[in-house]
């Protein structure tokens, strides 16, 4: 059976991801420093596959703590690499914090990699390293124009540290080294269950958590962060990609590193969208449709930072991964929703 490290494992993609590892027969390790999760969601994971997995609390700045895992948690075939802080605006007031967090544990997460001879590697990249595209749809071709934000900062450099890494090894001995880079778009909805999704630690920075925060009362209203955008409503486009989508093109990228082997290139790089965009104005509306709720909601200033509009053409991932979408804007409206209030019924520790 196959070993997949997921770092970040607790979080809302890794979460989901390790759920989808576990149903496809992995054995799974898991790291996090529940800086920005909780443990329980372990106990989740455990609960949705009925089957156990080593999870340990490790912070990835923490070199000497990761050593010491890997060196007892030995056969690792691929590493899946989520853990990051992903707050678009918390990184504009934070830059330093996600430099350090972001790069310093990525950095330690590849020294390791070359100690225990880990040469198979997934990478949670973004969207926004493509900044403010001029044209969309957005193909992995499309320039990496300057990131928005030190967040996305740290995706336009973890994927060009990535790409000198491999490099590297080709030019040395050792066994090859092939790394595959997952540019999600915006992630959204929660596992069919309930019992994961997207744990937000104080006001969600988010649009769809700030929604159905909104729905239950716990927040007063919703703002829309400007109406005066060149779209065809005037509120900026997105690309909404339900996280258990996701969370298969995880599984179908480790079995492309796992069955391609040496077929496959040192470095390649994935979309991970739905190919179609949706408004702000557009989402409030599915979400009040599917649900049967009206939002409060009214119109603010633009929030600094924010692209535009961007969506994806997935075709590459499509084609290359087999990757399918099998949710729709509906499901991730209504997953949303029955996550927020599963949280209020029976919250997470
Ligand atoms: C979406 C739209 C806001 C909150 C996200 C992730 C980032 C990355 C890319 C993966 C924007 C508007 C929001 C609110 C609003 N994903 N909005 N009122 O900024 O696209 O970034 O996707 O790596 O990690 O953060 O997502 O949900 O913050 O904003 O009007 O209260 O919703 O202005 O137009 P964003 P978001």
């Amino acid at each position: 059976m196959a070993r997949i490290l997921l770092t970040g494992s607790t979080g809302y993609i890794g979460s989901h991801t390790a759920v989808a590892l576990l149903e496809a027969g992995f054995d799974v390790v898991g790291l996090d420093n529940y800086s920005r999760s909780l443990n329980g969601v372990s106990r989740r994971i455990q609960e949705i596959t009925g089957k156990n997995y080593a999870q340990y609390q490790v912070d990835l700045v923490d070199s000497e703590a990761m050593t010491n895992v890997l060196a007892h948690e030995s056969g690792i075939d691929a590493v899946i690499h989520f853990a990051a802080f992903k707050a678009v605006g918390e990184s504009s007031t934070h830059p330093l914090l996600y430099f350090r967090n972001n790069l310093g544990g990525q950095i330690n997460l590849m020294q390791a990699c070359d100690q225990f001879g880990i040469t198979n590697l997934v990478f949670s990249s973004s969207c926004t390293v493509y900044g403010n595209p001029e044209q969309i749809p957005v193909t992995e071709d499309s320039p990496l124009l300057e990131p928005e934000s030190p967040y996305g900062r740290t995706k336009a450099v973890g994927e060009a540290l990535l790409r000198d890494w491999v490099k590297s090894n080709a030019a040395q001995q050792g066994k090859a080294k092939h790394v595959i880079a997952l540019r999600y778009f915006n992630p959204a909805g929660a596992h069919p269950s309930a019992r994961i999704g997207e744990c937000t630690v104080g006001v969600p920075d988010n649009l769809i958590p700030y929604i159905t925060q909104t729905a239950l009362g716990k927040r007063e209203k919703l703002t829309v962060f400007g109406n005066d955008y060149p779209t065809r409503d005037g509120t900026c486009l997105r690309d909404y990609i339900h996280v258990c989508d996701i969370a298969a093109a995880h599984v179908d990228a480790v079995n492309h590193l796992l069955n391609q082997g040496s077929l496959t290139a040192p470095w390649s790089v994935y979309n991970l969208g739905t190919g179609v965009g949706q408004t702000v104005l557009e989402i409030i509306q599915a979400f009040e449709a599917v649900n049967q709720i009206k939002l409060p909601w009214s119109f603010g200033p633009r929030r600094p930072g924010d692209v535009i509009a961007v969506y994806a053409n997935n075709r590459k991932a499509v084609d290359e991964l087999g990757w399918q979408i099998r949710y729709n804007l509906e499901d991730m409206m209504r997953s949303a929703w029955n996550w927020e209030r599963m949280q209020a019924q029976d919250p997470l520790h």
